[in-house]
């Protein structure tokens, strides 16, 4: 079995707040293997975003890693343990180095007032050993690559001089010029019409193929994970509730979030079937439910079970995981308590004993 590139086991972000501490992310674990694209969806406030940035150590000041939070890159012989790193130098590895990001809003991302091309010239000499004649010749090959007309004179333009599409095209270029090995993409194609976004998904499916890059990619949209991952993460209020090959889940999904997420989709072969979104609103993370952190909003609750204890992720024949009361006693799942892992069918999984209670994380943070 490949080892994973990159091994989140039961991480745990809380944020020191003038209304106390909040936690965003609850003992999530999950791999990631070498070429593979895993998408982490969930809708808005459910932590995609605070995880992907603990990646790359891009979480604000206020931020608190749980002390048995572990992140470990591995980059081929060498394991680094992300959430020990402290100085600039050697967080340059996750900045840029074996991890990049691209944002949801490319003009974010650009510094308005240096051009394009030097913005990529500046990341491959920091990166790279490249020289910056070669740098200059590179960054033009990577913006011609993703399909930019004219790179040589796109590369002396700044970002408000690009189209939105194109801004993101140049961030792609940007973010995959260094050869990441992995690529986080939050939200990627969010801002674009839908032209374009089949068009930037095509893209980033070809150089990750020709890169054999590995991709976290970050979406409310299960339809766009369809299309682009390998195997789905579901976030719900900062804990994963279930993981599985793509065509698995999304053909048959376990969990009743997932599944409201699912009848949320527009169906094209019957335009009239009628969409059923998931009811309510997402709860405060300061108000984090007891239990299940589903329950209040889940149309299958069934017993006090659901209000008093949080289920544990369990395991099917499949290597599934999922975290509900309801699909435990339907009896598809083994009863030995998996790690709240993401890792791939038949991979090894961890053993956690204890049953977790309500939604409050246990360890100290720092
Ligand atoms: N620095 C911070 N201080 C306090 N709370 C924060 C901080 N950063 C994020 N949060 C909170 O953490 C929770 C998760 O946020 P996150 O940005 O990860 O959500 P998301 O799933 O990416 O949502 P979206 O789909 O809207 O991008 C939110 O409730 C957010 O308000
Ligand atoms: S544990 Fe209960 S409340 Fe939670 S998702 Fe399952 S059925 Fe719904
Ligand atoms: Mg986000």
């Amino acid at each position: 079995m490949t080892a994973p590139l990159i091994s989140v086991k039961d991480l745990t972000i809380r944020f020191t707040t003038d209304e106390g501490l909040v936690t965003a992310v609850d003992r999530v674990s999950f791999d990631i293997a070498p070429g593979e694209v895993l998408g982490l969806v969930g809708e808005s406030g459910s932590g995609k975003s605070v995880t992907a940035k603990a990646l790359m150590r891009l979480n604000a000041g206020n931020t608190r890693y749980d002390e048995k939070s572990r992140i470990i890159l591995n980059t081929g012989g060498e394991e680094i343990d992300v959430l020990s790193l402290k100085k600039p130098n050697d967080l340059r590895v996750v900045r840029g180095g074996a991890i990049s990001m691209i944002f949801q809003e490319p003009m974010a991302s650009f510094a308005p007032a240096i051009t394009i091309g030097d913005q990529m010239v500046e990341q491959l000499l920091i990166h790279t050993d490249m020289t910056k004649a070669e740098a200059k010749e590179h960054s033009i090959e990577m913006l011609a690559r993703v399909g930019i007309p004219e790179p040589a004179r796109r590369f002396g333009q700044y970002a408000f001089e690009f189209s939105g599409g194109m801004r993101q095209r140049a961030m792609i270029a940007m973010a995959l010029s260094t050869r990441p090995k992995l690529l986080i993409a939050d939200e990627p194609t969010t801002a674009l019409d839908v032209t374009i976004q089949a068009q930037v998904i095509d893209l980033m499916k070809d150089l990750v193929d020709e890169f054999h890059m590995a991709i976290l990619f970050i979406t409310h949209d299960l339809g766009v994970i369809a299309q682009t991952a390998d195997r789905v993460a579901v976030m719900y209020l900062g804990e994963l509730v279930e993981t599985g090959e793509v065509r698995h889940v999304i053909r048959e999904p376990h969990h009743p979030y997932t599944q409201g997420l699912l009848n949320a989709l527009p169906k094209l072969d019957d335009l009239t079937a009628e969409l059923t979104p998931v009811p309510g609103d997402i709860p405060s993370p300061l108000e984090r439910p007891s239990g299940c952190v589903f329950h209040t909003r889940c149309p299958d609750l069934f017993s006090d079970r659901c209000k008093q204890e949080n289920p544990e992720l369990l395991k099917d024949a499949r290597g599934r995981l999922v975290a509900c009361h309801l699909v435990e006693e339907k009896g598809v799942q083994t009863k030995v308590p998996a790690a709240k892992t993401g890792a791939k069918s038949g991979a090894k999984t961890k053993a956690k004993s204890s049953a977790r209670k309500s939604g409050t994380g246990k360890g100290k943070a720092k």
